[in-house]
């Protein structure tokens, strides 16, 4: 159970919250780079509960500004995307990336009230195949971006996807950074069918070596890093060993579920940006750090045997409209009933909409001063106290918080079985370090 006070300032990631300006502080990813045509139409996102354009300039540079033009307020989705910046379809009034006001043609006045208007605008880059924003305050000092694994490979290494999810972004990282116990149930197969759905799992989320093991209350420790946590969940093997499944938790939303152990893995990672209180964006990753995805891999990431959603709802010209995903709450996420009753413990298509029927049923915004949390339950409370202990530490917004350095990602989850009295952090060793 968590205090209502606690909840509030987990959650809450809207204009002057604390933990939306602890989060402002870190590179956030707004649309995949190739969603951008230079000079091209432009996307509507919200991101922290502000409306925003996401546009590619005529010089091929991307940008985010506010929707709405400060003259009246006019949407400029409908604007002109110009070679340096956007031109509101009203009166014509224009801005360049930074959000200044360059050209008042509808003005006598000219050049010295333009001076005086300044537009919201963030800085924005390509990196890794994304769009990502600096949202901090104009005068920071953005950190490196993010030397993720996946955005360093080549883009061929690579299946990136997004979409939106109907609840805060802290109960699905929740579950999918802190919350390895559910693997043994919400994905995992009834007994009587377990053979082929263990041989159905392509994409390499281990589900097979949880589903086959018998232990199915992990005990989980959880080790601090510089740039957030690794959270080790451990389960019986036998014989003096013990199954561990160790995810990687990045600072302020980010993960790296483990994977299977041994074989020529995939990886795969997310991100959760707030969108508002109550939405937020899914960012699924998955990447081979060697070699190219293969076109079966690939198809097989597309259709939902991995972490991504890909099937997604008419698109509309809505904030996000074209990334929600056809599964919802209102068709059950196509749940399949007869595979519930006969061969899945939960008969919902795809490991990634399960989870997300899971988060959404928990309620828009968690009220987490109704739980009841076990023993199993001791990384979540770990999760939300290093987000907690980042968001008091850098409250005054003063100075840049040291996890928000790029360059401290090059990391990877890791699944192994190690001896029961191995120290298991160094024990994985380099397997937890990415190479690239
Ligand atoms: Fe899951």
């Amino acid at each position: 159970m968590l205090k209502a006070k606690d909840n509030e300032l987990l959650t809450r990631v809207c204009g002057d919250s604390a933990m939306g300006r602890l989060m402002r502080r870190y590179w956030i990813p707004v649309v995949q780079s190739a969603e951008l045509e230079s000079g091209g139409r432009m996307k509507r996102v919200r991101l922290f509960g502000e409306n925003l354009l996401a546009f590619r300039n005529g010089d091929g540079q991307p940008g985010l500004m506010g929707e709405f033009c400060p003259h009246r307020r006019a949407s400029m989705y409908f604007g002109r995307n110009e070679r340096s910046g956007v031109r509101c379809a009203f009166h014509g009034w224009a801005f360049d990336r930074g959000g200044n006001c360059v050209e008042m043609p509808n003005e006598p006045t000219g050049e010295d009230f333009c001076h005086k208007i300044r537009h919201t605008a963030y800085r924005c880059s390509d990196w890794g195949g994304v769009v990502f924003a600096y949202m901090g305050a104009a005068g920071d000092i953005p950190p490196a971006l993010p030397e993720f694994e996946w955005a360093l490979v080549p883009a061929e290494h690579r299946f990136i996807s997004r979409r939106v999810q109907y609840c805060n972004y802290l109960q699905a990282l929740e579950n999918g950074t802190a919350d390895s116990s559910h693997v043994s149930f919400l994905h995992a197969p009834l007994p009587a069918a377990q053979q082929a759905l263990i041989a159905g799992d392509r994409s390499h989320v281990g589900l097979g070596q949880v589903a086959a093991n018998t232990d199915t209350s992990p005990r989980f420790e959880v080790r601090r890093t510089q740039y957030g946590m690794l959270v080790g969940a451990r389960r019986d093997a036998g014989a003096g060993h013990h199954y561990w499944r160790v995810a990687q938790f990045i600072l302020p939303y980010w993960n790296m579920p483990p994977v299977d152990v041994g074989g020529d893995p995939i990886y795969h990672g997310h991100a959760w940006t707030p969108v508002d209180d109550e939405h937020c964006v899914n960012w699924s990753f998955s990447w081979h750090p060697q070699r190219p995805l293969s076109e079966t891999e690939k198809e097989d990431l597309r259709e939902g045997m991995g972490i991504h959603i890909c099937q997604y709802a008419p698109p509309t010209s809505s904030w996000y409209g074209d990334v929600r995903p056809r599964p919802t709450r209102d068709n059950d996420y196509e749940m399949d009933w007869e595979a519930h009753r006969t061969a899945k413990f939960c008969g919902i298509p795809g490991f990634a909409a399960q989870d997300q029927a899971m988060q959404e049923s928990q309620g828009a915004i968690c009220d987490r001063t109704q739980e009841h949390l076990g023993a199993s339950d001791v990384a979540i409370i770990q999760l939300r106290k290093r987000l907690m202990d980042a968001a008091k530490h850098y409250a005054d917004g003063s100075q840049a918080p040291e996890s928000a350095d790029g360059r401290l990602y090059r990391v990877r989850p890791a699944s192994a079985i190690l001896a029961r009295d191995s120290a298991w952090v160094e024990a994985l060793g380099d397997r937890l370090i990415a190479t690239h």
